[in-house]
């Protein structure tokens, strides 16, 4: 699927090729001469985009999006939420982070349940000790591991690991706030959250993640500690 700014800028690429052949048929390079003088398609073309940058991409969550060290060092979890929603554009590169993640062979073994359902919101809740957020929030998205799409044994925890602190990432550096809620390995937890949402057998719920607009505020945490690391041998010289 192309977001509407793929689509059109695709469409004004179209357009400059056709305007650039056009140009260079009706204006050949003069003998000796290096570069012809600027195409009067591409000057208009140029200023287009210009304005297609400063104006439609402002409404395209993905500008606003920071740099990816930068989301890593201050992405926290997030429990409170504001009441505003979370638009399905926003959702959609969340999800998209998830299934960008690497995975054993690449066997990609995820699937999600997006939840905005404020029942279901709070039946989850009380299933699970630690989810008390989850009832506050807008929308939650329930991180699953389909084990008919496991291909390399024991590695679809690792799999869905990768993609769950994607989406952490992609929601911190869209301005939302989210938290990591474990599910898998607790027997008790899977049971629970299995029965409240029907999910078949092969269906594993592995971790459920709220997200909403922040409602509070975390400073980052400089968590590097030098002693944790050895250089070319084990222990410190
Ligand atoms: C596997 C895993 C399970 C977690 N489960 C819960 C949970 O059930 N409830 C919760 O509030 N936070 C949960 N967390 C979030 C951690 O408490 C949190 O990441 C940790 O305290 C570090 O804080 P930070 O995320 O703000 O850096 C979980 C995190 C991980 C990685």
């Amino acid at each position: 699927m192309l977001y509407p700014i793929e689509l059109r800028v695709r469409e004004r690429e179209a357009e400059f090729k056709h305007a650039k052949n056009q140009y260079r048929n009706q204006c050949p390079l003069s003998p000796g001469a290096e570069r012809r003088p600027r195409n009067p398609h591409q000057l208009a073309l140029d200023s287009l985009f210009g304005e297609l940058h400063s104006t439609e991409l402002e409404s395209d969550p993905r500008t606003q999006a920071m740099d990816v060290f930068e989301a890593v060092k201050s992405r926290r979890s997030i429990r409170a939420y504001s009441a505003k929603n979370v638009n399905n554009e926003s959702i959609e590169m969340v999800l998209r982070a998830a299934m960008a993640a690497p995975s054993a062979g690449n066997e990609q073994p995820w699937e999600f349940l997006l939840i905005r359902n404020r029942e279901t919101l709070e039946r989850i809740s009380a299933a699970h000790p630690y989810a008390e957020m989850v009832r506050h929030a807008p929308v939650a998205i329930l991180v699953c591991g389909n084990l008919t799409r496991v291909r390399h044994q024991d590695y679809w925890v690792q799999d869905l690991s990768a993609a769950t602190e994607n989406m952490l990432l992609a929601a911190h550096a869209l301005g939302l706030g989210s938290v990591w809620v474990g599910i898998h390995p607790r027997e008790k937890r899977v049971a629970e959250i299995r029965s409240v949402l029907s999910l078949p057998e092969e269906i594993i719920p592995f971790a459920i993640l709220p997200i909403g607009h922040p409602g509070e505020e975390k400073p980052p945490e400089d968590r590097y500690d030098a002693q944790r690391v050895y250089r070319e041998q084990w222990g410190h010289q």
